[in-house]
């Protein structure tokens, strides 16, 4: 990588779609941010298959086996330390991190959402119950949203967000598939090189 680059982790809990859109967008969508660590809560999510192939460091903090999340989010912020992480991902990631550990990582922690916050969003919605309630609710328009993450679930400041249509005859399950491929998987890989680029050029402003 010539130019400089952020160092990210991505935080996941299972398949991992979007952790491989991130990996597939590198060098391309992504030319100023390195993924140089995954972070599982959840023991043999697919996400971490995804990255042994591709070479990422990775491990499994699970607050369970650790004894809770205050002791969980220590080892995560251990892990974060060591590999100079500049930027977190959560992506599929469902576990809500606290209040305080959002604060340290202020506006340095990027959530996808698969809605257009703020519809169907909040403690109770994630992954299939976001687009059970948009069926239910009868919208001809969804969509994925990325925001900052703090201390309200899906609360933090919208970053980009892209429209889906709901088609006729519509499952939870095909309507999460087109909103993963026709938005999220677009979106989560350009929010981070926006994120990336900005906060590089902050720091160049302030080394002036
Ligand atoms: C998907 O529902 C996605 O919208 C949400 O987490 C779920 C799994 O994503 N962010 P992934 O395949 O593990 O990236």
């Amino acid at each position: 990588m010539l130019s400089p680059s952020r160092r990210v982790a991505v935080l996941v809990s299972g398949g991992g779609t979007n952790l491989q859109a991130i990996l597939d967008a590198r060098g391309s969508v992504i030319r100023h941010a390195e993924i140089v660590l995954v972070v599982s809560n959840k023991p043999g999510a697919y996400a971490l298959e995804r990255a042994a192939r591709a070479g990422i460091p990775a491990l499994t903090l699970s607050a369970k086996e650790l004894g809770g999340m205050e002791a969980f989010e220590h080892a995560l912020q251990r892990a974060l330390e060591e590999y100079r992480i500049d930027l977190i991902v959560l992506a599929g990631f469902l576990t809500i991190l606290s209040e305080d550990f959002t604060r340290r990582w202020d506006h340095r922690i990027l959530n996808i959402h698969p809605s257009l916050i703020p519809a169907f969003c909040g403690r109770d919605y994630y992954g299939l119950r976001v687009h059970e309630a948009a069926l239910a609710r009868g919208v001809k328009l969804t969509g994925a949203t990325v925001h900052f993450v703090n201390e309200i679930p899906d609360g933090g400041e919208i970053l980009l967000q892209k429209a889906v249509e709901v088609l006729p005859g519509d499952s939870p399950e095909t309507l999460q598939r087109r909103v993963m491929e026709q938005a999220e998987w677009i979106l989560l890989p350009r929010a981070i090189e926006m994120v990336a680029v900005e906060g590089i050029t902050q720091e160049e402003r302030s080394n002036q």
